[in-house]
């Protein structure tokens, strides 16, 4: 399959992530549809391109000609097989639990079009651990965009080895297509090249944090002015989710059970109290709602 030939998307997961992949599809000029088994997360995603696109035009980043054609080429629908049933490329961006993933892997086989790649978002884990729960491993690969996907430029694509090279090729086309800059990484490694260099700042900055030597702020203050780092890893953990951390985290150790791969104590303790960044007015810093 070729590029040109994608004409429909259908995008996983309605949420920090999935929102904006979609909505960036849709300004793409690809017919869209977004899928999550929330209907308030599809609520959210429906609101914010509603506000989103009125707010490009008014800023005159976007003519009233092309918000209107993407908010006609974006759809919502909480059916799994209404939103890839048409489907040339599904991107999935759900929570990052392997189980799951697995789970949405194997139905969007039976789903989606025989033709149809089926690409993972997820941050971490490569696609040859959901690949063999589908009958189609050569159409499988990781599409790694980075928050908030709308503006961020890069995007990783990871080639694991059931992925055909005519599917890195695409997807790697279809990054383009949607104005991004993609990186082909010729081999799976956990973590992807972005988030292993990232995280090692994060756990370094977790640690500072739990020995006491300066709070979030500090840190966050010192990263930007001494790194030129637009936002410092607390702040950045704030939009990412700090639950996205500890899942992460918790993924990882449940594969290694190496203890130095659990969460920083500041992480279980803010996922527990449900202190998860924007998303949810409370993190390492207050949002308004
Ligand atoms: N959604 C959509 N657009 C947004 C946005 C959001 N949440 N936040 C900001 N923007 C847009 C603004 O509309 C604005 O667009 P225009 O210039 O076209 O008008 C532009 O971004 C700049 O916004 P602001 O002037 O309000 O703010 P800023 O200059 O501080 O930029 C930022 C905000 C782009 C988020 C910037 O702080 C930044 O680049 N931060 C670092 C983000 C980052 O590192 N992301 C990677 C995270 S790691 C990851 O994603 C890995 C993973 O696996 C989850």
């Amino acid at each position: 399959m070729k590029t040109a030939k994608i004409r429909n998307i259908g995008v996983v997961g309605a949420g920090n992530m999935g929102h904006q992949i979609a909505l960036l599809a849709a300004l793409s000029g690809f017919k869209t549809t977004c899928t999550d088994i929330s209907e308030e997360a599809l609520k959210k995603a429906e609101s914010f391109a509603d506000k989103y696109l009125p707010e490009r035009v008014a800023k005159g980043k976007l003519t009233q000609e092309a918000a209107e054609q993407a908010r006609r080429n974006i759809s919502f629908t909480s059916s799994l097989e209404e939103a890839v049933k048409d489907a040339d490329f599904v991107i999935e961006a759900a929570t990052e639990k392997l189980d799951l993933k697995r789970k949405i892997f194997a139905s969007l086989d039976k789903l989606a079009p025989p033709h149809a790649i089926l690409a993972t978002n997820s941050s971490f884990i490569v696609s040859s651990m959901v690949a063999n729960a589908t009958a189609r491993p050569a159409k499988i690969c990781n599409m790694h965009f980075f928050n908030p996907a709308l503006v961020m430029r890069l995007v990783e694509v990871v080639k694991g080895p059931h992925t055909a090279p005519e599917t890195a090729d695409v997807t790697v086309e279809l990054c383009k297509a949607m104005g991004k800059l993609p990186v082909l990484l010729k081999k799976e490694i956990y973590g992807f090249l972005v988030n292993r260099v990232l995280m090692a700042l994060t756990n370094e900055a977790l640690y500072l944090l739990d020995q006491g030597i300066a709070d979030a702020e500090e840190i966050d203050l010192a990263i930007t002015n001494a790194l030129g780092h637009p936002m410092g890893p607390f702040r950045l953990m704030d939009l990412t989710g700090v639950d996205l951390t500890y899942h992460i985290c918790m993924e990882r150790y449940r594969e290694t059970g190496n203890p130095a791969d659990k969460p920083s104590p500041t992480v279980v303790e803010m996922y527990a109290r449900g202190e998860w960044g924007q998303k949810k007015g409370k993190g390492f810093y207050q949002y308004q709602k």
